[in-house]
């Protein structure tokens, strides 16, 4: 189904108050902004617009019962200039997979594609080319009642912001297990991307970096035995070289990032396991100088060293970046893939189309 898109043009482009040379993630916005309002059973009004503040009903359903999911992506500029997208298809299975879990309306994965696809192309100059630096994508929708009350909703708005942005972590991240709190249980929205779940992470992370570490590594919800993911990132550890992962169980995110480093990885010849992962064996292969390597991956991360782990008051200390050979070639080939700088055997890159804004 085509979706017909209107495109306002911002008048001044804000790109030269950016410091490309210095970019922070998460800080600056490009020019436009995408939005869609589903109306009467259906996505309607889609339009680009310049990049600003919305004006909503306070009684707006989402601003108080956090019915609200998004999504993380990147674009990335090949060295011909091409705007280049990541794996789409895989982030709007999840999309939809987080909509249904929240009980909001699916998005039709051309409407998805064309938001993400028409506002890069529009804002391509803003797509930085320095090393680890993109423009992160962040789809998002929110329930648009006026209503306050808890009832099903009707209405709901879905936007696409986009940021050029640099690295989410600059030094290797130092993680606490999590021993009190914990993300999701079985039957909760632990593999959705609702915003709720980072909401609940929020106490937890501050108690966490006042203790000097920089995410909570969250564990299972029974015992606190059984490693999840972190914060921002899905998890992986090295011992022996085989490399172990948590299992998609319901729990956790059902990563991009970590769907693709399992696929690099096992092209390299080694073995993943996908399974539940025991951190009383980590912390014997720890003692026993077994324990290689631990990394997060995400899409904002990247692939990031661990450098630290608190498990039940022991801390765990990884050996140094540079001996980490399997996570540092994942690192750059991943990287490479993404911008265009290693050839891509899987098909997982597209290059940007656009229909409409070229002609604008
Ligand atoms: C909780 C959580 N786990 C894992 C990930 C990694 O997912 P992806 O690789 O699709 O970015 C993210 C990032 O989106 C996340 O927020």
């Amino acid at each position: 189904m085509e979706y017909t898109i209107e495109i306002t043009k911002s008048k001044n482009s804000r790109i030269g108050e950016v410091d490309f040379t210095n970019l922070q993630f998460g800080k600056n916005y490009s020019d436009h902004m995408f939005i869609a309002e589903y109306i009467d059973g259906k996505w309607q009004n889609c339009r680009i617009i310049p990049f600003g503040d919305l004006s909503l009903s306070p009684a707006s359903s989402f601003m108080h019962y956090g019915q609200a999911i998004f999504e993380g992506m990147k674009a990335y500029k090949d060295e011909d200039g091409n705007a280049l997208l990541f794996r789409t298809e895989q982030n709007h299975k999840r999309w939809n997979i987080s909509a249904v879990r929240m009980g909001m309306p699916e998005i039709p994965y051309d409407l998805f594609s064309a938001s993400l696809n028409e506002l890069v192309a529009i804002d391509k100059e803003w797509i930085p080319t320095q090393d680890g630096c993109s423009l992160y994508l962040r789809p998002f929708m929110f329930a648009a009642d006026e209503f306050v009350g808890i009832r099903p909703t009707e209405n709901f708005i879905y936007c696409v912001i986009t940021s050029p942005a640099g690295r989410y972590y600059s030094k290797p991240v130092k993680v606490l297990a999590a021993d009190k709190y914990v993300r999701a249980f079985p039957g909760g929205t632990g593999y959705a991307k609702a915003s709720g779940n980072y909401g609940a992470s929020m106490l937890p992370l501050k108690e966490a970096i006042s203790k000097g570490y920089d995410q909570v590594l969250w564990m299972d919800g029974f015992e606190f035995r059984y490693a999840e993911e972190i914060g921002s990132m899905n998890v992986f550890f090295i011992v022996d070289n085989v490399v172990l992962t948590p299992a998609l169980n319901g729990t956790i995110l059902d990563g991009v990032t970590r769907d693709s480093c399992i696929q690099l990885l096992r092209s390299y010849g080694l073995i993943v396991n996908e399974t539940k992962v025991d951190l009383e064996e980590i912390l014997k292969a720890s003692k026993a100088a077994k324990l290689q390597d631990a990394f997060g991956t995400g899409t904002a991360a990247s692939v990031a060293p661990i450098s630290h782990i608190e498990y039940k008051g022991t801390v765990m200390e990884l050996p140094a970046i540079e001996t980490r050979e399997i996570s540092n070639r994942l690192k750059k080939d991943l990287e490479g893939i993404k911008s265009g700088r290693v050839t891509d055997k899987y098909g997982w890159i597209s290059k940007v189309k656009s229909h409409i804004s070229a002609l604008v």
